[in-house]
């Protein structure tokens, strides 16, 4: 029987072909309807057993690269839309059919309880404003007595959006108006909306190379082409973007520009600036994804792409389900009213609105002084924690470029660490963490790692890193 480290070490094998078949593709290398070389002449080429080379063709297919066609081989898929393939669990019911695109997986890292917590980007819930917001529901009920009763409006209550509209005009745009803005349920679902409103299979995205990995799990899931573009210290390579952007007409570029999700990286005004002017240019959208703008340790970040956004080439999403209340999971999704209008017609077929009492309950400490204190206060006991793991992490030799804000550390450990060993056994000793594979929209990112240092408390922290380093000693 396989163990379960061949079946890492075989798996490694086959995404890493795919990633490098998907790079030829992209590359122009084959195009529309060409034929691939045969599973055969892959396996020689790259220099692996056949069903290797098959595996990585499978993956090509299930993410829309490649069709198959019987008796004859691979091709790769053109502008229709790709037929998805099917797959169903082992114990499903005869006939039970799932989306072969259907993946995430994370969950099922962040699903195995644990002593020391580094792979939620999740905020310790000690540090949320809990008592605070337990006062405040019942006084919500009592201003809106009927509020269990009511619907709320697919867009979003109104009061709440004349609040984030006043909000988002001060920090960014002063023409931001309360119908430039819909109400999602987190900024996943935004993400979603947004994929299946704007995206059609086939279509070519620009996406980051890493990225926050449930956005990859839902545009592999519509089946589109996600062109990587790196994402670096110092932002983009925009020679690059712009390269893509002509070659490759995507459809949208999704983005997390502010203290980047898992890097911690920052894009630098002046490549904000030229980023709405290529995406005007080529008629990219771009979505900026602003999940932890005001989670700054030093200096506030620059302003978002979208305030630069005059012809309605940006649609801005800001979450407040990270350092407010994530059990309220209120996200604000702002754009021109050409993207609002469709995106709020896709909430009233997603859900009908979010519900209303998480809406009310947060608008009320949206107003509130506590919310400002609350935020700040958030903001030190953070920089302690990234403080502590970045002193003990100094005992690994590993590297990394210290975030000015944001949950997360993106750590390059030795190049001869077994990632996938090291997160066993970290798992076995109770302590998780993100491989980078899994944030990485083609499976590489192989010697990297997330920590976050926003859960686990300040020993855990410290405790936890050290075990960590003495795992990776016995590795
Ligand atoms: C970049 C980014 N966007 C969105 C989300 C999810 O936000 P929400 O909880 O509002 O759905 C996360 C969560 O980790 C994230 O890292």
């Amino acid at each position: 029987m396989e163990s379960l480290e061949d079946g890492l070490e075989e798996r490694r094998r086959y995404v890493r072909i795919r990633d490098a078949l998907a790079q030829r593709i992209a590359g122009g290398e084959w195009r529309a309807h060409d034929k691939l070389p045969s599973v055969r002449q892959l396996a020689a080429q790259y220099e692996v057993n056949r069903l290797t080379a098959y595996k990585a063709c499978r993956l090509l297919q299930t993410d829309g690269w490649i069709y198959a066609k019987e008796k004859s081989g691979y091709y790769v898929s053109g502008d229709e839309p790709a037929p998805e393939s099917a797959a169903a669990p082992p114990d499903a019911p005869e006939g039970l059919r799932v989306s072969g695109r259907l993946r995430n997986e994370m969950f099922d890292i962040q699903g195995i309880p644990v002593a020391y917590q580094f792979s939620q980007a999740l905020i310790d819930p000690n540090l949320l404003p809990n008592l605070y917001m337990s006062e405040y529901v019942k006084r919500v009920f009592d201003l809106y007595p009927k509020l269990i009763g009511t619907y709320a409006t697919a867009q979003g209550d109104e009061e709440l959006r004349e609040a984030l509209a006043g909000r988002m005009s001060a920090d960014m745009r002063d023409d931001l108006r309360r119908d430039d803005l819909l109400i999602t349920t987190g900024a996943q679902q935004a993400i979603d909306l947004i994929s299946r409103t704007f995206l059609r299979s086939r279509d070519a995205i620009l996406i980051e190379r890493p990225t926050y990995s449930a956005a990859i799990a839902i545009f592999r899931h519509q089946g589109v082409r996600m062109l990587p573009v790196d994402i670096r210290p110092d932002g983009y390579d925009l020679a690059q973007v712009e390269a893509l952007m002509r070659v490759h007409r995507p459809r949208l570029f999704y983005m997390n520009p502010t203290f980047h999700n898992p890097t911690g990286y920052t894009v630098p005004t002046a490549q904000r600036k030229r980023l709405v002017e290529l995406a005007e240019r080529y008629r990219c959208l771009l979505v900026e994804d602003d999940a932890f703008r005001e989670m700054y340790f030093e200096e506030p970040p620059p302003p978002p792409l979208f305030a630069y956004d005059t012809e309605g080439w940006v649609v801005y999403l800001r979450s407040y389900s990270k350092y407010v209340a994530p059990g309220l999971r209120i996200c604000a999704v702002a754009g021109h009213r050409t993207a609002i209008a469709p995106l709020v017609t896709a909430k009233s077929l997603a859900d009908n609105g979010t519900p209303l009492v998480n809406q009310k309950i947060f608008l009320h400490y949206l107003l509130s002084e506590r919310m400002r204190q609350h935020v700040e206060k958030l903001r030190t006991a953070l920089q302690i924690r990234r403080d502590i793991m970045e002193e003990e992490l100094c005992a690994t030799g590993w590297q990394w470029t210290t975030p000015r804000g944001g949950l997360n550390l993106w750590l390059r450990t030795n190049e001869d660490l077994e990632v996938e060993a090291l997160l066993r056994e970290s798992l076995r000793q109770s302590l998780s963490f993100v491989p980078g594979a899994i944030c990485d929209p083609f499976g590489g990112s192989a010697s990297h790692i997330r920590l976050s240092y926003a859960f686990a408390n300040e020993s855990l922290v410290r405790e936890g890193v050290r075990r960590l380093a003495a795992i990776a000693r016995t590795i």
